[in-house]
């Protein structure tokens, strides 16, 4: 995928920090334009290229807001020229030089730099390269680098242009949320503990020994949310923090063992309003960094009307391909697979695809090498994928159970109920709920990329809310919390909490979820009643919770919040298709990082003084 947008840099500040008589520089590289004619300039840069045109030597200087062309000749620089003709692709260097117009045959409009150029009175060289690059860093080279080359010569891979204006990127994100947060809104920032207690967000923690009471174990946060919480105990009211959370679970392109939210919290105010002014601070971001005015409000879907339509809590609604459901229509055909399905408890839907007819074969939707449609499905738990194949005249073809068991009426509604004309292909889910969803949530998103029918520049964000408080977890036979045990039930499903929908809303752009939160819970009773109906027993509750259970006695504010996944935001503003190109330092999905080879063995002396010992046996 290319970029989604066009970049929107700030302009960076004319002068560097404070001037003084001994500056070693004097301007940014990329902030030169036609009014610093005639002036002398000194820039500090790499060499990002150094071209020799017969006798006359360009050199692209870059630094981390662009590339200015410098230029030696034998003739009007004679003291740069021995220097400029010894240069090699990122050598450091500092130049004297002055300021001219470019001629008009050597414009060039693609650099923003591209009417000047600076004659080189001085070249001086601050460094040079000792060893071979392992890649080309330069702008001018496009070929795409090996992921683990770039993460193990990671200070290489940022001087390079997309990764060097992707961390910008981030910073002017997280600036503009500062701004807004601060300046506007009146919140503060709070730094919590990283050495902590486990926090209940559903993945494992990453546990560190502790020394001085040995035995016992510090858990790295998940997130923030206990200490948010009880921060609005202490009356903070605005708070929020750009927070490092850790997570051990597994990971993919929009995971990392370590990650950033902007976390949240605020007291005194109602779902409604908290809403509101986050609306207020995503369009101020998007309108900060790239310029772009959000239609506010944002759309709302309850998360029972998102899984019936996209079959997922997080759809990308920037195309149709919505899902219908068809079980009642279906429930008694007599093709077994549906009938029962919905006898013990499942569902049967349909995704219906225009033009499917032609643009996917049989072979795709059935087992075998070429199934990969089917492939898909079965990955998601689907043990088939029923098809049925809308010929001109309403006419129907598909496999013969399904043909065979359809009354001529219900075939008419089957059509009437999808909206499916003649070249619709209508793809099934049959079985249980959550395994149709998932299963048509990927070949809807597989089917409308491959279709071109997704829009790369449209944002969409969306509020998803009304999310039950528990799912059943089917290994551990309990119910578990679909958020995290803190969040408020609604107010009107208090009795039975088991079915209750929480007070939750989550922000999905584009399909990624990039925020969630909610009301919280902020009486003993409540807190102990959720406990309870995900199976922690009053001792339990106590042992792990008791001090947040504790300060809801001391007067606990109504207070409710949210947390962004600051990595995700900034991967979808850059149009990236990882968070880790938006990081700094990321690690591989191993969850190692290849620059620093972590994690690492440590020493025997070092587990003894932890009186920790290692079970891990190598294969052999
Ligand atoms: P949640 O668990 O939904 O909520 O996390 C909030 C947001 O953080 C991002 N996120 C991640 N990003 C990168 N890598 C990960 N491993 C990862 N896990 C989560 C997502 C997600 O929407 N305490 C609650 C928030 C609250 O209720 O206020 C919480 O952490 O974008």
């Amino acid at each position: 995928m290319g970029k989604a947008f066009t970049f929107c840099y700030p302009r960076f500040p004319p002068v560097i920090g404070r001037m003084s008589s001994s500056a070693m520089r004097t301007h940014y590289c990329g902030e030169l334009r036609n009014h610093h004619v005639g002036e002398t300039v000194t820039l500090c840069g790499w060499v990002d290229r150094r071209r020799d045109h017969g006798g006359v030597i360009f050199l692209d200087l870059r630094d981390r807001t662009g590339i200015i062309q410098i230029v030696s000749d034998p003739q009007r620089t004679p003291d740069s020229y021995p220097d400029a003709e010894a240069m090699r692709n990122e050598y450091v260097v500092k130049i004297i030089g002055r300021v001219l117009a470019r001629p008009e045959d050597s414009l060039n409009p693609k650099l923003p730099t591209g009417e000047v150029e600076v004659y080189a009175d001085r070249i001086e060289r601050l460094n040079s390269v000792h060893q071979q690059l392992p890649f080309q860093v330069s702008t001018a080279d496009t070929e795409s680098v090996r992921e683990d080359l770039r993460l193990k010569y990671r200070y290489l891979d940022l001087r390079r242009d997309r990764m060097s204006k992707n961390l910008q990127l981030r910073h002017q994100v997280v600036k503009a949320i500062r701004r807004f947060l601060e300046d506007q809104e009146n919140f503060i920032e709070v730094e919590t503990p990283i050495l902590t207690r486990s926090t209940p967000e559903g993945a494992r923690d990453y546990l560190v020994p502790s020394r001085v009471n040995p035995g016992e174990w510090y858990a790295l946060p998940q997130s923030p949310q206990l200490f948010k919480q009880l921060l609005m105990v202490s009356g903070f009211d605005r708070y929020y923090q750009i927070a490092r959370c850790f997570r051990d679970e597994d990971l993919r392109a929009d995971r990392q063992p370590e990650f950033t939210q902007l976390d949240m919290e605020m007291s005194f105010m109602s779902q409604e309003e908290i809403i509101e002014l986050n609306e207020a601070l995503v369009s101020h971001i998007f309108k900060t960094v790239k310029g772009i005015d959000l239609p506010q409000p944002f759309p709302r879907l309850t998360y029972a009307e998102a899984m019936g339509r996209y079959g997922t809590d997080k759809p990308d609604t920037r195309f149709g391909l919505e899902l219908v459901d068809v079980s009642n229509l279906l429930k008694d055909s007599g093709f077994k697979v549906f009938s029962s399905a919905v006898a013990s408890g499942g569902i049967i839907k349909i995704l219906p695809i225009p033009g499917g007819n032609e643009a996917i074969s049989n072979v795709r939707i059935k087992p075998g090498k070429s199934g990969d449609l089917f492939k898909e499905a079965s990955e998601a738990g689907a043990s088939g994928l029923a098809y049925i194949r809308v010929r001109e005249g309403g006419e129907i073809d598909t496999i013969g159970a399904i043909k065979d068991n359809l009354t001529e009426t219900q075939k008419q509604q089957l059509l009437e109920l999808t909206g499916a004309k003649a070249g619709h292909l209508l793809l099934f889910g049959a079985g249980a709920t959550d395994v149709v969803n998932k299963t048509l949530d990927r070949l809807r998103m597989v089917i409308g990329r491959e279709l071109g029918l997704i829009e790369q520049d449209k944002i969409n964000l969306l509020w998803v809310t009304d999310f039950p408080m528990f799912e059943w977890n089917a290994d551990e036979k309990r119910l578990e919390a679909l958020h995290h045990p803190f969040t408020a039930p609604h107010a009107d499903d208090l009795v039975d909490l088991k079915t209750a929908r929480a007070q939750a809303y989550d922000l999905v752009y584009n399909g990624y979820e990039v925020g969630g939160g909610s009301l919280r819970i902020y009486q003993k009773d409540i807190q102990q009643r959720v406990f309870e109906a995900i199976g922690l027993s009053p001792e339990e509750a106590h042992n792990k919770f008791g001090f947040l259970l504790e300060a809801f006695e001391y007067g606990a504010p109504p207070h409710g919040g949210i947390a962004y996944g600051l990595d995700r935001l900034v991967m979808l503003l850059a149009g990236e298709e990882s968070i880790r190109d938006v990081i700094a330092f990321p690690k591989t999905q191993q969850a190692s990082c290849l620059l620093t080879d972590a994690p690492a063995k440590v020493d025997e002396k070092q587990l003894k003084e932890l009186q920790v010992a290692s079970t891990y046996k190598p294969k052999a």
